[in-house]
């Protein structure tokens, strides 16, 4: 039987498969003068973006397996029984773009379930973790073309076209929404509504507003864990920018406020100190806060008006059964 030819152009096709590549170089915008920025404020803070390290990314992916941490593990779930529904929404031929794609997980739910989706755009900031992924996305879904963007989905770049005519999806899991005050929030999605364009469609994690005793230990566990993953901003100073800190003595602290749904979190001083960096010196006194991260958790209506706020119809919103955590599906208007 002569079967090599069709053996090998077979090989030849799944070898191909690697994802296209578009790298927009984000700025790697300086830690140092971030840093120096945010501890010279009268009410000092450290923007949360640096928490993602190597070490952090590391400490991020262990919250995720928390006993206490419940968003990871019930958005896969809600992604997971619904995934019919989304993918009969979204239809056939799908352009799906992930804002912030990280290790592209949770994606793979979405083009199990969808009608022959034809590309997925992957945008990440991490350079080699993003192409690590988007590769081996190319390599599981060879009918799928895997165009990869290095960007900050925050700021201004050109997506890729959307080709083949189906539905331009996006795709932002996590919560990680929750990071932004609300106004911001609401001019970011208006921002993406514009880029995506009219009739597109974005699938959306959001922590819900739910009593504070499950929400506070899902920010301070038992563990720890959560603690090391703030004082990590302190970490990476001293060994990226030879800084003195004690992350000893600094302890984190996670409030939640229910009427606002911020989760707040700090690094408190445990005590009079100060902490060089290069030249600079930062006297930090006893009890003093330094703020390293919100979490703004929304209710289905307030999220589905800052929503609409942004210029979007929403179209479907799924949770699980005991209401801690929803995926909403948003059109744009
Ligand atoms: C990655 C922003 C979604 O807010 O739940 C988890 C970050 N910080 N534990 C969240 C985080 C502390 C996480 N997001």
């Amino acid at each position: 039987m002569y079967d090599a030819p069709l053996q090998s152009s077979a090989t030849a096709a799944r070898v191909r498969r690697a994802a296209i590549f578009h790298d927009f170089h984000p700025g790697e915008d300086s830690f140092r003068d971030a840093l120096v920025a945010g501890l010279s404020r009268a009410q000092k803070a450290i923007p949360c973006r640096f928490l993602y390290d190597a070490r952090g990314s590391a400490l991020f992916d262990a919250i995720c397996e928390l006993p206490e941490y419940y968003p990871t593990r019930t958005e896969l779930r809600i992604l997971d029984d619904n995934a019919v529904e989304i993918a009969t929404v979204v239809g056939p031929d799908a352009q799906l773009i992930e804002l912030g794609s990280g290790s592209s997980r949770k994606v793979r739910i979405l083009l199990d379930a969808l009608e022959t989706p034809a590309s997925y755009v992957p945008i990440d900031i991490s350079r080699e973790h993003l192409l690590a992924a988007a590769n081996a996305i190319a390599g599981d879904y060879p009918e799928v073309l895997v165009e990869a963007v290095c960007a900050d989905y925050g700021q201004a770049f050109d997506l890729p076209q959307n080709l083949y005519g189906g539905r331009r999806t996006g795709f932002y899991p996590g919560s990680t929404i929750g990071n932004l005050e609300p106004l911001e929030a609401q001019a970011f999605l208006a921002r993406w509504a514009r880029r995506l364009g009219p009739g597109a469609l974005m699938l959306i994690g959001v922590d819900l507003k739910k009593c504070a005793s499950i929400i506070q230990p899902a920010y301070d566990d038992a563990a720890g864990v959560t603690q090391d993953f703030s004082r990590n901003l302190l970490v990476r100073a001293n060994r990226e920018l030879g800084a003195d800190f004690d992350p000893e003595a600094f302890r984190h602290v996670a409030r939640y406020d229910p009427a606002s749904g911020q989760v707040g979190i700090h690094l408190l001083s445990e005590r009079d100190q100060t902490a060089r960096i290069g030249e600079r010196a930062f006297t930090f006194a006893a009890g003093e806060p330094v703020h390293v991260e919100n979490s703004y958790k929304y209710s289905i209506e307030g999220f589905s008006a800052l929503a609409r706020a942004a210029g979007y119809a929403p179209t479907e919103v799924w949770t699980d059964e005991a209401d801690l955590f929803s995926v909403h599906l948003l059109r744009v208007l």
